[in-house]
């Protein structure tokens, strides 16, 4: 089957009704394009599970923070439908800003329990702009399933609670953070690194696993450990090292069973790269 391109509200529902999709599995997988081997691994789960697969590009700008990290963030929209047809994507959805936000526009969803720590700690209104625009895919696109990178793992939680808080029917199906040869978890945004930049990054996944070699549960001495082994690898720039439980994102003192991971947000000159690691112990 062909790849259908959707470019605003109106073909998308037709490309919908058309296609009858009522009585099909929709699979949707929100991206904001630069698409990359993590992206194509929501996809690739989407399709094993027999979905009618959509993807949607759309760069949220009410989820950053800050004009510049907006107006730098890598696009490349020819790149992405290529890869997405040879990928057999059954739809991409690449809405006009207009068609998403038109003028005056106001409603904006705002989950309170997850959303102000971690990533939403600084970047006040980032989580409401996530959930703002993922709300808006399920309701323009009535998908059975969806799919989210555990690369994010906080956008996944808050995904979780807004579906369960909202009574949406809406499957949250979750992949494995994929990484390059030196664990570095792939990113839109390592694009934007220079090569001295990307082998700095290139140490933050490898430091981070070594929480599993840190023969201790105590959080502080853990942070400690790992904030001198990144530094001696010119890691300095550490916006945040926290552990937590995976369930709910509680603050942890100690190790807890399997429940814990540990989160870190970086800046690499100007670049923001995040990552985390469930702190397993033998
Ligand atoms: P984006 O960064 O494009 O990511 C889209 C999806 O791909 C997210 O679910 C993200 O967790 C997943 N992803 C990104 N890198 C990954 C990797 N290395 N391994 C596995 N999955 C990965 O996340 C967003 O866009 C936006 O916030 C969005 C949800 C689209 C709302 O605008």
């Amino acid at each position: 089957m062909n790849t259908y391109i959707a470019r605003n509200f109106k073909s998308l529902k037709i490309q919908l009704e058309k296609k009858n999709l009522i009585r099909k599995k929709i699979g949707l997988i929100p991206t904001m394009g630069s698409l990359h081997e993590g992206h194509l691994a929501l996809i690739k789960k989407s399709k094993d599970l027999n979905c009618f697969t959509i993807v949607t590009i759309f760069l949220n700008p009410i989820q950053f923070n800050s004009k510049t990290d907006l107006i730098k963030y890598p696009i490349q929209e020819k790149e992405d439908i290529k890869l997405l047809k040879n990928n057999k994507v059954d739809l991409i959805y690449i809405p006009k800003l207009k068609d998403i936000y038109p003028k005056n526009y106001s409603t904006y969803l705002s989950e309170n329990l997850y959303s102000n720590l971690l990533c939403g700690n600084k970047r006040k209104n980032h989580f409401s702009g996530v959930t703002t625009i993922v709300l808006k895919l399920f309701l323009l696109i009535n998908p059975k399933v969806a799919f989210f990178g555990e690369k994010d793992f906080q956008q996944l939680v808050i995904i979780k609670k807004i579906i369960q808080d909202l009574n949406l029917n809406i499957k949250v199906v979750s992949v494995n953070t994929v990484r390059d040869q030196s664990g570095l978890a792939l990113s839109s945004r390592n694009k934007l690194l220079s090569s001295k930049q990307l082998d700095i990054a290139r140490k933050i996944n490898y430091n981070l696993k070594k929480v599993n070699l840190y023969n201790g549960k105590d959080v502080t001495h853990l942070k400690n450990f790992l904030k001198k082994e990144m530094k001696k690898d010119g890691i300095i720039n550490i916006e945040y090292l926290e552990v937590r439980s995976e369930s709910e994102l509680k603050k942890l003192k100690e190790y807890k069973n399997k429940d814990t991971r540990v989160f870190i947000a970086v800046n690499i000159g100007k670049v923001r790269l995040i990552d985390n690691l469930r702190w397993e112990k033998c």
